[in-house]
């Protein structure tokens, strides 16, 4: 048997959207990215939402929304995605790595505590693989430094921390839809605000920075009347090409109507995991994981004493793993913002992702397990 590491979960319903977006011959920016923002917004509970081609695009859009001066200071966890590292250094600003919690693998809040200073402007929490960043604590952290907090949310979509979701705890959150995350429009993304004053700027400047969408001029080209300037529009950000189209949007539509259902089926594989790999004598669950539903978890992994040992024996069984990740100081272009991060070099030698998403059949769970067991058994 071969186990995907993830695979989107996408059929007919999305095929229909998609079909009936051919048949209205618009597929760029358009009335499905306004819907799709409003549903979102309504889910999340956000008074506005801003749909990106991807998080990393939300993610520096979200920074260069108040436009810090050059070389101010901006604190992003030592080990996730680069993404939320590139962020600040597409806008000129210094990503400052604090370390991950050991047990947890979110931002280690004493690290970020002594890490603050002066110079830092902003924040960036990843809630990792859907664990939730105790997003009360660190906003008492930053709220006395005027610290802007923008949450990665990459992936969760729906997790809630105390009762209220993420990516509502922060000035913004920031959400992916690319095509192994939660739910997905094959690549995409979502900006949610706390500050509706964000959304005219930045919907300018995921268009090139027009302050009119092209498919709402578009009614004015063949309006009655003598005005013959419906082209005009102004430029008056700096804007990039970072707009979710129609065809993105439809099949976002889709899936946030289908969530609970996809976040349903990974916790259902999730207490699954946990059930037939607990008591193993070489390895634990990667995270304490919050098993009321609240939290929709996006990775399911283990940590191990011999990680390359089990990963090895999984490949040789046709079991596709993966490393969430490496810290970020061990590549290049980080180095030469690199401080010890610790935990994450701890936890860089022990961690493995297993197989995890919506829709994982229960041989997969069980072929994935048994292996898992055998291994252990064996050292
Ligand atoms: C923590 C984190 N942030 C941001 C991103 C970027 O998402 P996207 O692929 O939508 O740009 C990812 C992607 O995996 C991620 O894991």
């Amino acid at each position: 048997m071969n186990v995907r590491l993830f695979r989107p979960d996408v059929g007919e319903r999305e095929l229909e959207a998609v079909r009936a977006a051919f048949d209205r011959a618009w597929l760029g920016l358009g009335p499905k990215v306004s819907e799709f923002e409003e549903k979102w917004s309504a889910f999340i509970g956000a008074p506005c939402s801003v749909a990106t081609n991807s998080a990393t695009a939300g993610l520096h859009l979200a920074l260069a929304a108040w436009r810090f001066p050059k070389g101010a200071k901006v604190l992003v966890p030592g080990m996730t995605f680069a993404a939320t590292a590139l962020a600040p250094l597409y806008e000129g600003l210094e990503p400052v790595f604090v370390d991950c919690d050991y047990e947890t693998l979110g931002m280690d809040l004493d690290d970020l505590e002594r890490k603050i200073d002066k110079d830092c402007v902003a924040v960036m929490p990843v809630h990792m693989g859907g664990h939730p960043v105790p997003m009360d604590r660190l906003l008492d952290l930053c709220a006395p430094h005027g610290l802007k907090v923008v949450e990665d949310c990459a992936h969760t979509a729906g997790g809630e921390y105390l009762g209220r979701k993420l990516g509502t705890w922060g000035d913004m959150g920031v959400f992916s839809f690319e095509e192994k995350k939660c739910m997905t429009t094959g690549d995409g993304g979502m900006i949610a605000l706390a500050d509706p004053g964000f959304e005219e700027p930045l919907k300018a400047m995921r268009w090139m920075g027009i302050d009119k969408d092209t498919w709402k001029r578009n009614r004015l080209y063949t309006a009655s009347g003598t005005d013959v300037r419906h082209w005009y529009y102004e430029i008056a950000l700096l804007g990039y090409k970072y707009n979710m189209n129609d065809l993105a949007a439809s099949i976002g539509l889709v899936q946030l109507e289908r969530l609970p259902e996809l976040n349903g089926s990974r916790h259902r594989a999730l207490l699954a995991y946990l059930e037939r790999l607990g008591g193993l004598r070489h390895a634990r669950p990667l995270f304490p994981y919050i098993t009321d539903g609240t939290c929709p978890y996006w990775i399911f992994g283990l940590r191990c004493d011999d990680r390359d040992g089990l990963m090895a024996h999984l490949k040789e069984n046709g079991v596709s793993t993966g490393l969430h990740y490496s810290p970020l100081t061990e590549h290049p272009l980080f180095a030469p913002y690199a401080v010890p991060l610790p935990n994450a070099q701890r936890l860089y030698g022990e961690m493995i992702t297993l197989p995890l998403f919506a829709g994982i059949r229960e041989e997969e769970i069980d072929y994935v397990c048994d292996n898992v067991r055998q291994w252990d058994k064996a050292q």
